[in-house]
């Protein structure tokens, strides 16, 4: 697959449609007389086996735009596709397939169900996705050690700090094994050496995995980990170059 990969990149084609397609995206809200643009006319096609960062200042529209991916949220006007396939028009029961199957959600506020150990809120997504008692222990225990939690397991949310929370949201997501991973500033809550770890982390499952990893950061010194770097400033997206890179090349890509 990298192979493919790498000869694509090297003529500049892709191989396979895009994972997910933004066309034209916006999500405004209203609040009372006014309107807010927290996302505007946003394009983005997301390749798979890719690792992209997305920068923005705080109400820039990073969340807002990761819950379209998602198909948490829908945009007021434009489409994305997953698959190929307009989310706007999944069923029920495909949003549900589609979230505990194939794409995993760090959220920026963890998102951790407080009265189940760290084992059991990495476990309870796979015993949810019918995954047998074997495999969800082996899994559980991998991811755990993958975050260097596997001392806190059996400690409850509220008993750990608030890096190590984050560390359980992400080895939640990552057990699942999803196609993509959308994770919602997943280093806010860490020291530098656990955020570059962890950026090292999403690296590798993007090589080694086949796995397709879209994460907000504020952390500029993390940015040079990823494939693709883009930023968002009030609703709008910009892709900006990597260091090193011509940013020529950047231009060559249709999305750009
Ligand atoms: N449900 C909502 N109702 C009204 N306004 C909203 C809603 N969600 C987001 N917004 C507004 O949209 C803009 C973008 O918000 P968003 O949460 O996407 O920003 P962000 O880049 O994730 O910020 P942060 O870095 O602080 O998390 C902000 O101005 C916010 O106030
Ligand atoms: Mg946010």
């Amino acid at each position: 697959m990298s192979q493919v990969s790498d000869a694509a990149e090297a003529t500049g084609a892709a191989v396979s449609p895009p994972l997910i397609q933004v066309r034209n995206a916006s999500r405004s809200f209203r609040l009372g007389s006014e309107t807010v643009y927290a996302v505007r006319n946003v394009s983005l096609d997301i390749h798979r086996n890719r690792f992209i960062t997305l920068v923005g200042r705080s109400g820039s529209g990073k969340t807002t735009l990761l819950n379209l991916l998602a198909g948490l949220d829908h945009p007021n006007d434009g489409e994305v596709f997953f698959d190929d396939r307009d989310l706007a028009a999944f069923s029920e029961k495909e949003m549900i397939h589609l979230r505990r199957n194939r794409i995993g959600v760090v959220f920026q506020s963890f998102a951790l169900l407080p009265l189940l150990s760290a084992y059991e809120n990495v476990e309870l997504p796979l015993r949810i996705a019918g995954v047998g008692a074997g495999e969800r222990s082996r899994r559980t225990q991998e991811v755990l050690e993958m975050v260097g939690l596997t001392r806190r397991a059996k400690h409850r949310p509220f008993e750990l700090s608030g890096g190590e929370q984050q560390r359980i949201s992400i080895a939640r997501a990552v057990a699942i094994q999803p196609d993509i991973i959308l994770a919602d500033e997943p280093t806010g809550e860490l020291d530098s050496t656990n955020a570059s770890h962890i950026f090292g982390l999403f690296q590798q499952m993007t090589r080694d995995r086949g796995m397709t990893i879209v994460a907000t950061t504020h952390d500029r010194t993390l940015l040079d980990m990823a494939d693709e770097i883009y930023e968002i400033s009030d609703g709008m997206l910009t892709q900006r170059a990597l260091e090193g890179t011509d940013p020529a090349d950047l231009f060559q890509r249709p999305e750009s």
